[in-house]
């Protein structure tokens, strides 16, 4: 789905390479961490991949795009299979909460009605439907990020890309969004993060990739602990070996919580239970109930772990 071959990026004003000659595959499903220490080019690679930089040498293949060959007017296009998040959350400070979402469809020209019920729903997944009419200021972190998520959700992302996102948030909130996460990514959605906490990535058992100056210096199994020792700082900390073949259930990997239990039944029905719900949105997840199936993919997916 993703692949880096012989990718080398040197920025203009630079003496050194960012990255210089790694090779990379990431499958469709994968769930993937990037460590490395501070200039090491991870937000490069990001960068890479959502064709904000490009490459000063090897080709770089996302879905089916080529992104050295890509034309300008189709970057909008390919950039809706992208949701990104960064770690300053990125929202629109005078906007609610509501409307932050609902802007990243609007932009792609998506119809009031799709995301009057879209919106709700994105919102409910990341536990939010009592913020909607909520400004950013007037959230933590934590939930400005989940915001960020829903935003980053809201167009059916198939890769969510995430910069150093559990950065400005605390440990329990940080746990909370990588298994969030590890959710979407159970229901299909091909997830890059870019860390620096080592907790994280012990606890998630998943593929890490890590750079050092440039460097692929270590890719999932193979002596990841060695590697990362010698490499990144609190890298002692990663206890677990990757040991997971590529096709593995990781399903099994994905420490239960109650986010479980707090799976809408369907969209219709997470709305209507929340009273602080505007109206309009409070009816329009009646629709939701009845048009989810075809056109909420997405949703399906997420709910597909308990079917
Ligand atoms: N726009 C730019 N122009 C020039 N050099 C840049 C630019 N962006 C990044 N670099 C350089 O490229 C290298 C890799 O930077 P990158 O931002 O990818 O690192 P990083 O691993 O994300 O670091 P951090 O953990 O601090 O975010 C660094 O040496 C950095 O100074
Ligand atoms: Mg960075």
């Amino acid at each position: 789905m993703i692949e880096f071959n012989n990718v080398s990026k040197k920025y203009d004003t630079a003496d050194s390479y960012a990255l210089k000659d790694i090779n990379i595959n990431i499958e469709k499903g994968e769930f993937v961490f990037v460590v490395g220490s501070s200039g090491a080019g991870k937000s490069t690679f990001l960068k890479l991949m959502m064709r904000e930089e490009v490459a000063s040498s090897g080709s770089i293949i996302v879905d089916d795009y080529n992104l050295n060959k890509i034309r300008k007017r189709d970057i909008p296009k390919f950039r809706r299979k992208l949701g990104i998040v960064f770690q300053d959350f990125r929202l629109i400070p005078n906007m609610t909460v509501f409307d932050n979402v609902a802007f990243a469809m609007r932009v792609i020209g998506t119809k009031e009605k799709k995301i009057r019920r879209r919106v709700p729903y994105v919102l409910s997944l990341m536990g939010l439907n009592e913020k909607a009419r909520k400004y950013p200021r007037e959230l933590s972190g934590g939930e400005q990020q989940r915001v960020a998520l829903a935003r980053a959700l809201a167009n059916n992302a198939e890769i969510i890309i995430a910069d150093e996102p559990t950065g400005n948030v605390d440990p329990q909130m940080s746990y909370e969004i990588v298994d969030m996460l590890m959710r979407l990514n159970e229901a299909g959605t091909t997830v890059i993060m870019v860390t620096h906490e080592h907790s994280l990535v012990r606890c998630f058992d998943k593929r890490v990739i890590i750079l050092d100056k440039g460097n692929v210096v270590a890719d999932g199994g193979t002596l990841i602990r060695e590697a990362a020792t010698s490499h990144i700082n609190a890298a002692s900390e990663i206890s677990n070996e990757y040991v997971v073949p590529p096709d593995e259930d990781y399903s099994a990997y994905i420490p239960a919580t109650e986010i479980d239990s707090a799976e809408p039944v369907d969209a219709g029905e997470v709305e209507v239970s929340q009273a602080a719900e505007p109206v309009e949105e409070a009816s329009v997840s009646v629709q939701a109930e009845a048009e989810a199936a075809p056109a909420e993919a997405e949703a399906e997916a997420v709910k597909g772990g308990e079917n």
